[in-house]
């Protein structure tokens, strides 16, 4: 049977990640490739950097993309900074502060973690106290976590981690872009993402952006490989423990040096130079602000259905909301005749919320009027045809008043 080429079906992807990539960011994908010291491909990661500068609102020199899935910046940004022993504190709210502990724990850190029921987050106080408590090398938090869809307030904590010599790290995967958020401006030392949610791309790409106490750290760990070493060159008795995501060596590809490491993923960096080009055209106040308008109207709608929105609402990200599923509806068939019916994919939930929560984006490409209309209306008669009594377009109604009109 001959396979024939790939053609995916129509999809409306609203739900947690990953969502339509902009057509833009696709176009760009499709360029030709260049040699990897070819000026043209030298010059677009220069650029690259620089945009993604613009998008992390930071000034650090060191500010790149890590060939490979968001989980790939974490893991980088935790293998480069941290020591076998060091002590690392993770307050945990959801399934991604999981994520860095079980990172973390591979880096052979001394974990200590906090923990908050899913739905809610920390307050300052709380992180603080745990930070004079255990005395950690890093603290290391999500920003937003989509499993839970809160967002963790982090503006306050860069200057007590500063005040007790602390490395301040944050996964900003699920809020960049489209949730106020700044490395420099809330002292954050590392920062990484990926491209599948606000930033409107596809996944396979992870920007990161290090402060200078940061590579001080990551530089005095440099050990460089045999083979592209010259006389002189750092060898490490203790070396970063993975070589893909040797973020010393990494900078020396990115930085002047330009000394050999990996092959840069050429499709990917298009991809992600044109994501992050987008944004700053838009302007990330901007993104941000669409992207509050229509989660907004989004979580408007769905209340309008008579639907219970989940967690703690004055923490919200702007750019996916969680509904209980409501009694009587069978939570994987609901979203089943979604996709079937009308093309579009919603989210289901992990861990304590597994078939208890769908997860609803507005978010990147997909954070716009039409997309949140268009779910809201299917939702509604998905929900009616499972037996649920709704006032006809009541879920449309309150989204356009929330839009005003
Ligand atoms: C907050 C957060 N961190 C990390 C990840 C992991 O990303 P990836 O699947 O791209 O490795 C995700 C994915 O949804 C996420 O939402």
């Amino acid at each position: 049977m001959p396979i024939e080429p790939i053609n995916p079906p129509a999809r409306l992807l609203m739900g947690p990640g990953p969502i339509n990539a902009d057509p833009r960011v696709l176009r760009a994908m499709s360029a030709q490739l260049v040699g990897q010291y070819d000026p043209a491909m030298t010059g677009y990661m220069n650029e690259t950097m620089e945009l993604y500068r613009g998008v992390f609102a930071t000034a650090n020199e060191a500010t790149l993309v890590v060939d490979g899935t968001s989980r790939a910046g974490i893991e980088a940004a935790f293998v480069s900074l941290i020591r076998p022993g060091d002590v690392v504190l993770i307050p945990i709210f959801g399934r991604f502060g999981h994520l860095l502990r079980e990172i973390a724990e591979r880096c052979q850190a001394d974990v200590r973690v906090i923990e908050r029921e899913w739905g809610t987050v920390f307050t300052t106080a709380e992180i603080e106290a745990a930070i004079i408590e255990h005395k950690p090398v890093l603290l290391g938090v999500v920003h937003g976590d989509t499993s839970t869809t809160l967002a963790q307030p982090l503006d306050e904590i860069g200057l007590i981690c500063e005040k007790h010599g602390v490395l301040f790290y944050s996964d900003v995967t699920a809020s960049l872009a489209g949730n106020t958020f700044e490395t420099d401006g809330w002292g954050l030392d590392a920062v990484t993402s990926g491209l599948q949610k606000c930033l409107a791309g596809p996944s396979g790409s992870a920007p990161i952006t290090l402060s200078p106490r940061a590579v001080e750290v990551v530089n005095s760990r440099k050990s460089i490989e045999a083979g592209i070493r010259s006389v002189g060159d750092a060898v490490s008795e203790h070396p970063i423990r993975s070589n893909y995501f040797d973020l010393s060596q990494i900078l020396d590809y990115w930085g002047p040096k330009r000394l050999n490491h990996h092959t840069e993923a050429t499709s990917m960096l298009y991809g992600a130079r044109e994501c992050a080009r987008i944004l700053i055209e838009e302007g990330i106040p901007q993104s941000v602000e669409r992207h509050r308008l229509h989660g907004t109207a989004m979580a408007a709608g769905l209340s309008g259905l008579g639907l219970e929105l989940f967690g703690d609402q004055s923490v919200r990200m702007n750019n996916v909301v969680g509904v209980f599923v409501p009694s009587g509806i069978d939570p994987d068939g609901g979203r089943s005749t979604m996709l079937t019916d009308y093309g579009i994919e919603i989210g289901t939930s992990f861990g304590p919320l597994a078939g208890k929560v769908w997860r609803i984006g507005t978010m990147g490409y997909n954070a716009r009027r039409d997309t949140v209309l268009t779910t809201l209306a299917a939702l509604e008669q998905m929900l009616r045809r499972g037996g649920m009594t709704i006032t006809a377009g009541s879920g449309v109604g309150a989204a356009l008043d929330s839009y005003g009109n």
